[in-house]
Parts: C-alpha cells; structure tokens; sequence
C-alpha cells in the first residue's frame, strides 16, 4: 500500500505549552501467565515467548470495570501532580471496552473521582487512543479552552477475547494509564503529534458484533462475533509499517534527529513488531521503554502505562525528549514528541 504521511496537524510549538505534569498507572492483581494459558488452549510458553515476547498478562477481577481501573490510574496520576478532583476542566477516556455504549466510561470516571466540574468523553481509536486523546488534551489547552485535562487509556480486552482461540487470546490483558496536562510557562512538554487512520484495514483486527452492524443476537453471538477478530500477519505487516511513518513524521516536525530522543515509548503489542522498529530506526532496543512482557497488549492503556513507568522508573529525566508511537485497529497510528 502506498501510504501518504498522516497530515500534519501542527509544525509549529503552540504558544502555550502543554506539558504532562503527572501520570499514573493500574494493572489488577491476577496474573495469568502463559503456563496457565498452555492448559486452557494448545500452545506454549516457548511459543508464546518466541513469536510475542509475552510472558504474562494482568486479568481484572469480574466486579472490576474500565472504569473503575481508569480510576485507579487517575487518582496516581492527580496525587503525583497535586491535583485535586475540582481542578480538572475535562475527562477523556480512550477505550474500546467501555463500561456501557453509554454514558461515557469517563463520566463514571467522573463520579468515582468526584470531578464535577468536568466535562466527560470517550475515544475510540483502539490501541493508538491514548495519544489521540493527548493530542485532543493538547488542542483544548492550546486554545486555552481548558486548563487541566485528564486523560486516560484504560481496556479490559479480558471480556472481549475469546479464550478459545490461540490465535489471538495468548495476546492481550487488561490495565489503565493516565496522565494530567495543563498549560505551563517554559520550553518543556508536547513538542508536536501526528494522527493517522486507514478505514481500508478495518477488517483485520476488529470486533464485528455487539453493535448495529452484527446486533447482539444469539447466532452472532454463537459465531462469537463479540470477540476480537485478527488477522495476525498482516497486523504485523501494518503495524511495523504506520508506527515507522509515525514516528518519522513526528521526528521530522520536531526538527529533532532520532539521536536527540532519549527514550522511545511504543504501543506494546508484541517484542516482533518493536524489533522491527528499533531495526528500521537503527536504534538500539535499549532505547526504547518495554513492559509487553509483564502485561501483553492492554490496546489504549498499553503506552500510558508504560510512559507512567518510564517516568516513575527513571527512565525518563528532565529535559528528555521522549517519543511516543502507537497503532491500532481501525487502522489508527499516532505519534508524539515530547520534552519531559
Ligand atoms: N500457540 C501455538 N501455535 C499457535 C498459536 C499459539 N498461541 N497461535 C497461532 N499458532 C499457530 C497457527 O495456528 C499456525 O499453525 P498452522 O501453521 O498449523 O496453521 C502457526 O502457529 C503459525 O501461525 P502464524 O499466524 O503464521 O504465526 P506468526 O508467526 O505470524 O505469529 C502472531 C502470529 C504472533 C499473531 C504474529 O502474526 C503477530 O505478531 N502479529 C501481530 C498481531 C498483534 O500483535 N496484534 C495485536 C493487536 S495489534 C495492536 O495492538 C494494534
């Protein structure tokens, strides 16, 4: 496919700058690891480690909702920047798990926080939501509609896999990330960040039932169209393609060179698709920040959890230019700069 860059949506810093000023993270208590996995469909810990890198996944509990993770990762990230429940003007939550089609998972959010002086709304772009939703934060800041958003990536894949097929069940966990932003005087936060989507691909990695298209009916759901849907190598094939797009595209708007960045944040699908990254960067993998193994893919959470762990970690340091990469269903990709 010939791609064309994702259009740029800014080139130059706003006047404002936006700046993350905490983030946080949850992962539930269960672990499920691939041995576990080995006795519930035909596959291995060898095989699951070889093609995926993935050692274990975090399953939230029956009881424990989106948004109740998204609240947990919340409360983090609003404690390390001393923000309190009043302060934030807006809540948007990325997910494709959402409590319910409606209300929003961030209005429930909302009411767990006791944030009420915000106002409330989901993204869907699957796993590249999280900086989509950054990039909306950033928009609002910079147009100085708003002065403090939360926004947060959270996904309990757990209820939409379908554990009967290895293909795709050995993938995916569950968790939440979050972070603060709010306009600040200075050089540092998000430098620049580029979206883009391809509706062509829509079918490669969806979940077909549950809404108008394929209603919940009992043939549908007998065809188990209310799970997850891939085709795993041409995933692969998009994936490494739209994050390289993005993240050159975002490098270039920066004025910066892949050298300047100190760490690289991407979407943690699977340790094949950033080695196929890192090797077409000619970075090293060092350089890049990775968690898939510990939690698998957690589709929106899985950056924010990990650019929380970077930063609470050290991995990240002041003045740090940091690079964020995604992709998701849809297709979606998206990339940032950021000036830690
Ligand atoms: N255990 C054992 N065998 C398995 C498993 C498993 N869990 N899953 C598939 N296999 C089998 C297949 O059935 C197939 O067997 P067959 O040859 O008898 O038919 C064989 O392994 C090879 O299957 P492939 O699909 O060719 O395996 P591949 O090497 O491509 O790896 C994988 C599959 C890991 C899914 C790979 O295609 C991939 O990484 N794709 C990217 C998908 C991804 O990361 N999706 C996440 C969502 S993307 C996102 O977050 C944006």
């Amino acid at each position: 496919m010939n791609r064309t860059q994702p259009r740029r949506t800014r080139l130059q810093k706003p006047k404002r700058t936006v700046s993350i000023v905490g983030t946080g993270s949850y992962v539930p208590e269960r672990v499920l690891t691939n041995a576990e996995l080995a006795k519930m469909v035909e596959t291995s810990d060898e095989w699951i480690v070889t093609r995926t890198g993935i050692r274990e996944r975090r399953i939230a509990a029956a009881d424990e909702c989106t948004s109740d993770m998204a609240t947990n990762a919340a409360r983090a990230a609003m404690e390390q920047s001393g923000t309190a429940a009043e302060e934030i003007d807006l809540i948007i939550v990325a997910t494709v798990t959402p409590d319910m089609f409606f209300p929003a998972t961030a209005c429930f959010v909302q009411k767990n926080l006791g944030a009420k002086n915000a106002a409330c709304f989901d993204v869907s772009a699957a796993c590249a939501g999280f900086v989509y939703a950054l990039e909306i934060a950033q928009q609002f800041i910079t147009s100085q509609t708003y002065d403090c958003i939360l926004v947060i990536g959270a996904d309990k894949l757990s209820t939409i896999v379908d554990w009967t097929d290895r293909n795709t069940c050995v993938l995916f966990g569950d968790g939440a990330g979050a972070a603060i932003l709010r306009s600040r005087a200075g050089s540092h936060g998000v430098i620049t960040t580029h979206m883009g989507s391809d509706g062509n691909y829509s079918d490669i990695l969806a979940m077909p039932g549950g809404a108008c298209r394929h209603p919940v009916t009992k043939e549908n759901i007998d065809q188990r169209l209310n799970t997850i849907k891939m085709s795993g190598k041409e995933v692969y094939k998009q994936a490494v393609n739209a994050m390289m797009t993005a993240a050159m595209t975002a490098l270039e708007a920066s004025g910066l060179e892949k050298d300047d960045i100190a760490c690289i944040i991407p979407h943690q699908a699977n340790m094949r698709i950033i080695e196929g990254i890192a090797q077409r960067l000619d970075v090293p993998l060092e350089r890049f920040y990775l968690n898939v193994d510990r939690y698998g893919n957690t589709s929106a959470a899985a950056v924010a959890i990990a650019l929380d762990e970077a930063n609470r970690s050290g991995a990240m340091k002041i003045d740090d230019y940091v690079l964020l990469i995604v992709f998701g269903g849809g297709l979606t990709w998206a990339s940032s700069v950021i000036q830690w």
